[in-house]
């Protein structure tokens, strides 16, 4: 028998089709159902892409005004939802509570095993919808501040940042705000949105399957890279510090967090639209001395090791600027993110195939049970 060949990290293997995006890396291009992400990003609403991803196509003015008036209507929290994340221990961190939030709101579901279209469309319009609210409260109580009902007379990112903060911000701290959820939306079979397929190929709920996504999101390697980031730039401390601290790092043979990426590998073609929705945050907020470090560390890891950064860098310090905590960052991708994985969880019921890979097992060779020798 010949030894099958092993895909270690499931590098290069084409596990499925999808109709949802496409990454392309020879052109560093991403599309959305068609569309480039950059294109999307410049005209549209954070809405109109999530309804892109739900159905295939933007929406007509009638579409987006009938999913805006459902959405802001499903924004406010159950207020058992409320006290349960109340009670977490202040230590969570947000990914945890984000975690918990979605895993009660299935609980209290009753259609939660339904798994039609049409009931899945409802649970994923949910918890788009109700997501920002458990970021904010999150944001909020590590203030020790109380959550804010939410205001339906807002769009989503103008609600979630007045959610968060407590008053809308300039408009353009709104519109960087709102090209990151679109930046961050859909990215193929990434770790995440494939946890979600997998869960779903069981014929499981899409609670269970988003709250394993959000689990997956959560490693450094994955979404949790874009804290990771801050955390970098924070022990740096200065532009003038990068190229003694790289060293160090690289001697020490440490991964820098917001660098390389699985499939891109000449640069992500979202990072320039995110590093100019950074420029601008820098320009109405300050942030000068961030911005200078950022373009430093970002010279120097391509001259050292050739890696561009990935989305993660320039959304880090941008959702920084903007007054968020940094566990809260994670977070922030999950609710974009939720609009990918529920239209790859559609997808992935609407031909489903259980997913389940072999592997080749390197352990003991086969043997048996003995009593063996008694100790001398
Ligand atoms: N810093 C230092 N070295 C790196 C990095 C990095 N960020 N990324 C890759 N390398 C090196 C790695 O050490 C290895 O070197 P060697 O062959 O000498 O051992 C080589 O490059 C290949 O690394 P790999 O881990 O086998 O490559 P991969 O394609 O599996 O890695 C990655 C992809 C994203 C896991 C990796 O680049 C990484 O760990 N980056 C830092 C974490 C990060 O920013 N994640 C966000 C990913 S994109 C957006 C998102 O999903 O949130």
């Amino acid at each position: 028998m010949s030894t099958p060949t092993v895909h270690r990290g499931l590098a290069g293997v084409v596990a499925d089709t999808t109709g949802i995006s496409s990454v392309n890396p020879d052109t560093n291009s991403l599309t959305y159902r068609g569309y480039a992400v950059q294109d999307l990003a410049e005209h549209c609403r954070f809405e109109e892409v999530a309804h892109l991803l739900w159905h295939g196509e933007l929406p007509t003015a009638e579409q987006l005004a009938a999913q805006d008036a459902e959405e802001r209507g499903l924004r406010a929290l159950p207020p058992d939802l409320v006290g349960l994340l109340l009670a977490l221990p202040p230590t969570a961190h947000p990914m945890d509570s984000l975690r918990t939030a979605v895993s009660v709101l299935g609980a209290n579901d009753p259609g939660e095993d339904d798994n039609s279209p049409a009931a899945n469309h409802a649970k994923s319009l949910r918890l788009f919808a109700a997501l920002p609210a458990a970021v904010a409260l999150t944001q909020r109580r590590r203030r020790g501040l109380l959550p804010l009902e939410p205001r339906a007379d807002l769009g989503y990112a103008e609600n979630f940042l007045y959610m968060t903060f407590g008053e809308v911000p300039e408009p353009a701290i709104v519109r960087a705000f709102e090209i990151s959820l679109v930046l961050y939306a859909e990215h193929s079979f990434n770790a995440s949105t494939f946890t979600s397929r997998v869960v779903t190929s069981t014929l499981s709920d899409l609670y269970s399957a988003v709250t394993a996504a959000v689990g997956a999101l959560k490693g450094p390697l994955h979404g949790g890279a874009n804290e990771a980031v801050m955390a970098t730039l924070a022990e740096i401390g200065s532009a003038d510090r990068v190229e003694g601290w790289l060293s160090r790092a690289l001697a020490e043979k440490r991964r820098i967090m917001g660098f390389g990426h699985r499939v891109y590998k000449h640069g992500d073609s979202r990072v320039p639209t995110m590093r100019a929705a950074l420029g601008e945050v820098v320009e109405a907020r300050g942030g000068e001395d961030l911005l200078a470090m950022y373009e430093a560390l970002a010279s120097a890891m391509l001259r050292e090791k050739g890696l561009h950064p990935n989305l993660d860098y320039p959304a880090g310090p941008a959702y920084h600027l903007m007054g968020f905590d940094t566990p809260t960052f994670t977070p922030i991708f999950v609710a974009a993110r939720i609009t990918g994985w529920t239209a790859h969880i559609a997808e992935q019921l609407a031909r489903n195939s259980l997913i389940r890979p072999t592997s080749l097992y390197t352990g003991p060779a086969e043997r048996r049970v003995g009593r063996g020798a008694p100790p001398a």
